[in-house]
């Protein structure tokens, strides 16, 4: 266990605004979950990579992160492997790692920034993959009493964008092992505009999981700021889920707006589209900015600290409940 005093979590944020913490600490190995209960940390904020929060108080009181990376083979089967990942891993390699040993189902989750103990949390997901496909169980730890927590794929309850890990009682709960059971076989996923445009354009007929990947790695480079040059958290807001009700008297209005049904009652609308036709695209506030390729995507544009993108999230909102009548639900957690 190593324990950081007044700590500048500054460079390790999505949104590198800037951000202190009273007492950071890291765990580093299971031996040190004996210890945490005496510790008596109050409510530290438990950080994954740190990539998906916004931090409007520049400082924070307590921390804690777990930083193993090994990744352990616990099942080997004719056609998929199991492996038992530490929470710390940076997500990217590991997927890169897999993919090397021929072992399948991530691909389509490239260069999403952060560790691999966030990915369940807000179930990850991109290019028509979600990161809950792959995932048998989840280990924890709660870090009050020490105790260990095993939780099965159907207990975590996945949803799009949503875990049994962002409700409140989970709060001091912190994953320290997933477990993933990928394919030997390959079954790429190509069914999404960018990646189909993609593969026309390079003329690849019959994708195989490493092309997509590598696919996936140029779209995303050219549509999305690289964290390590523009401070930014992905999507900061999710895809609206609304009513067909409310969807047919929008679609009457905005004629080209795209839609993804989801069942029978529901259908889910590229919030990207909404900010942008709302004319928000390359807005800048003080040094937060919306941008210039993905509505989406809130950005550090000149030296922002986090009450900028905050405010600018909030105008947003106002904006497209005003024009649209939806509530745009963050994706990414404000902490304030
Ligand atoms: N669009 C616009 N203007 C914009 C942005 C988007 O018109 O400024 C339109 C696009 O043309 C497209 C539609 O909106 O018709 C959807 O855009 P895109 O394919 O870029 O995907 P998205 O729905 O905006 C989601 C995920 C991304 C993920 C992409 C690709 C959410 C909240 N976001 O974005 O995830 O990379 O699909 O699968 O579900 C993330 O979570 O951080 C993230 C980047």
């Amino acid at each position: 266990m190593n324990i950081l005093y007044n700590h500048d979590l500054t460079k390790f944020t999505g949104f590198k605004t800037p951000v202190t913490v009273k007492k950071f600490v890291l765990i580093e190995h299971e031996d040190d979950f004996d210890i945490l209960p005496s510790m008596q940390l109050e409510k530290p904020l438990i950080i994954g990579g740190g990539t998906n929060y916004l931090f409007v108080n520049p400082e924070i009181n307590e921390a804690i992160s777990y930083t193993g990376t090994s990744i352990t083979l616990i099942e080997d089967a004719d056609k998929y492997s199991t492996v038992r990942v530490e929470a710390g891993k940076n997500w990217h390699e590991f997927i890169m790692e897999m993919l090397e040993k021929g072992l399948y189902g991530l691909e389509n989750l490239v260069l999403i920034p952060g560790n691999v103990g966030a990915a369940p949390v807000q179930n990850i997901g991109a290019y028509g993959r979600e990161v809950s496909e792959t995932i048998i169980a989840v280990h924890c730890l709660n870090i009050h009493s020490g105790e260990r927590i095993l939780l099965t794929h159907e207990e975590c309850m996945f949803q799009y964008r949503h875990s049994i890990f962002k409700h409140h009682e989970w709060k001091h709960v912190m994953i320290t092992h997933v477990d993933f059971r990928l394919n030997k076989f390959e079954s790429p996923m190509a069914k999404y505009p960018d990646v189909e445009e993609y593969l026309r354009d390079h003329e690849i007929e019959s994708p195989n999981s490493k092309d997509i990947a590598h696919a996936i790695i140029q779209i995303r480079n050219k549509k999305l700021p690289n964290p390590a040059f523009i401070g930014n958290a992905g999507s900061f807001f999710k895809n609206p889920i609304i009513p067909y009700s409310v969807y047919n008297n929008l679609k009457q209005i905005y004629l080209d707006m795209p839609s993804y049904p989801l069942n029978e009652h529901e259908v889910k609308l590229p919030a990207g589209w909404l900010i942008d036709k709302a004319g928000w695209k390359d807005y800048r506030h003080n040094g937060a900015g919306v941008h210039d390729r993905q509505a989406l995507v809130l950005i550090n544009a000149n030296d922002a600290i986090g009450l900028d993108i905050y405010e600018l999230s909030t105008m947003i909102q106002t904006s497209v409940q005003e024009l649209y009548g939806i509530i745009l639900e963050p994706e990414v957690n404000i902490i304030r």
